[in-house]
């Protein structure tokens, strides 16, 4: 039976929450704003990919266990598309930007890549996004932020440590080649950063505060000196580089709990 539950969520984001809604932080929140505009597109792709892949799992729990990985993206996208109203409302535009990220993500990555290729990619995207949901959870990133959006991200990052191993066995199933999951974590590291720096820029310049000293203080503080995010996001990207490494070796799925129960 597998252990990943898909639950139906229900978030609304009134038009009232603050501009600045983590924590007052100018840049963690434009920050995980471009995180919010990336997801959705970013899931499409990752659940349909698994998806097609079903009919070639021949193990019963990991046929199971795509399938609930397959409904919680699912939810996560949803969830994080309802925000895109409120960044629109804030006078936001990133549809040219969402262009953009559909064709390198679909007409590239869906269409080009083999699937050895697109699963190692999807195995290192969900490597990196635990990183950061470990370190969401773990050290309470959004204590200060606006109610619903530290539900949102805690309930999301939840659920990636819930099904972190998902796209690993997966991936396994097709090639336990070292080389390949090694090029699919550099693929996805690339893909991710480019896009959250890019969704970033757009939004602190549309905000008019991309020369701003106080955004360039806080994401000094939030990265290197005081959350140490890249540090640690690093540290744990690295367990990725082990011969024998398996998701399952880092104890966190306490952090699950402590969140969804
Ligand atoms: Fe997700
Ligand atoms: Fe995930």
């Amino acid at each position: 039976m597998s252990q990943i539950t898909v639950r139906q969520m229900n978030f609304n984001f009134p038009e009232e929450i603050d501009r600045y809604w983590c924590g007052n932080s100018l840049f963690k929140t434009h920050f995980f704003n471009s995180i919010t505009l990336l997801f959705p597109d970013g899931e499409q792709f990752m659940l349909r990919t698994l998806k097609r892949q079903l009919k070639h799992i021949d193990n019963p729990q990991l046929k199971q266990e795509v399938s609930a990985f397959v409904g919680q993206e699912a939810q996560h996208a949803v969830q994080h598309e309802k925000f895109w109203h409120n960044l629109r409302q804030q006078g936001y535009q990133f549809d040219t930007y969402l262009r953009f990220l559909r064709f390198i993500l679909f007409q590239v990555c869906e269409n080009k890549l083999s699937i050895k290729f697109k699963l190692a990619m999807i195995a290192g995207v969900e490597h990196f996004t635990n990183a950061i949901a470990d370190l969401i959870l773990r050290e309470d990133l959004f204590a200060e932020a606006e109610p619903r959006m530290k539900e949102l991200f805690e309930w999301h990052s939840a659920e990636e440590i819930e099904h972190k191993t998902v796209a690993y066995d997966v991936l396994q199933n097709v090639t336990k080649s070292y080389f390949i999951r090694v090029l699919g974590i550099f693929i996805a590291y690339t893909f991710v950063l480019g896009f959250v720096n890019l969704g970033l820029v757009i939004m602190l310049y549309q905000d008019k505060k991309l020369l701003n000293f106080r955004v360039w203080q806080e994401m000094i503080q939030f990265l290197f000196t005081k959350e140490k995010f890249v540090l640690k996001v690093f540290w744990h990207s690295l367990e990725y580089f082990r011969i024998n490494f398996h998701p399952l070796q880092r104890d966190n799925l306490f952090l699950v709990k402590k969140v969804i129960g």
